[in-house]
């Protein structure tokens, strides 16, 4: 299945350069199964793994994901400290394959509120992949778009304070290499699983002319056949950036 799916997806129309995903409903899976929610979340690390390969088959060249959003700082501190020992235990076992898939990770946030062990594992694979061109995984942690645009508007205020920027050339290209995202095209397509119709404060720049697609689909089991087919839909959009059709 999986295999005639991406078979089409190579032939449908162009693969979107940057995906974007919302990993949704991790809580809900456990829940439904009568486990604790720490299950989901390791659950939903099978399926990171699935859509990493998914995107290396398909030739996705960025794939961004939201893992853990400032917000997220307000839950129970029993669960933020199995979502950070996940990460932890992510990096410890993917990192060596990462690099040799040339998988260069990078992690888009407020990183100065990751602890320790945290920051050191995070400072470890963004070292340890650094370079890898194949295809570059950004995960979003302790990340809120709101805050890396005021973030951004400081930096450009900062400059102009200091006189090396002029306010008047301030323009939509300047402001976005402020964002952590700056190295990168915008998303072509915006992934969000569970069935949830939001942005959630993820991305709410780059998003600008993203294609939506959302997913019943509980982030668990999403799957890189269930990737596929959200790309084989992004194929069938017409994409008109505000234009009229030609
Ligand atoms: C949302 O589900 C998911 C998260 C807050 C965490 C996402 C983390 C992972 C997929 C695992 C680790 C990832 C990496 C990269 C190591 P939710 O808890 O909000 O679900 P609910 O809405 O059903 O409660």
């Amino acid at each position: 299945m999986g295999d005639d799916l991406l078979q089409r997806v190579r032939v449908h129309g162009a693969v979107p350069g940057h995906i974007a995903i919302i990993m949704d409903g991790n809580g809900r899976w456990a829940k439904g199964r009568k486990l604790p929610r720490p299950l989901g979340h390791h659950a939903g690390m099978g399926a990171v793994r699935e859509v990493v390969a998914g995107c290396l088959e398909a030739g996705v060249e960025v794939l961004t994901l939201f893992a853990f959003s400032q917000e997220n700082w307000q839950r129970p501190a029993p669960e933020i400290e199995a979502l950070m020992g996940l990460l932890e235990e992510y990096i410890a076992r993917e990192a060596d394959e990462l690099r040799e898939k040339r998988v260069g990770v990078r992690i888009l946030g407020d990183l100065e509120r990751l602890g320790p062990g945290a920051r050191a594992a995070v400072d470890r694979v963004m070292a340890h992949t650094a370079g890898g061109s194949a295809l570059s995984l950004n995960l979003c942690i302790s990340y809120s778009s709101r805050a890396e645009i005021v973030r951004a508007a400081r930096l450009l205020a900062e400059e102009a304070a200091a006189g090396r920027l002029d306010p008047a050339d301030i323009d939509e290209d300047r402001f976005a290499q402020q964002l952590y995202t700056a190295a990168w095209p915008d998303p072509d397509l915006l992934i969000r699983t569970s069935g949830e119709m939001r942005i959630s404060n993820f991305l709410l720049w780059q998003l600008a002319y993203a294609e939506l697609y959302v997913t019943p689909v509980l982030w668990p089991d999403f799957s890189r056949d269930d990737l596929f087919e959200a790309i084989l839909d992004y194929q069938r959009r017409e994409r008109r950036f505000g234009r009229v059709p030609v």
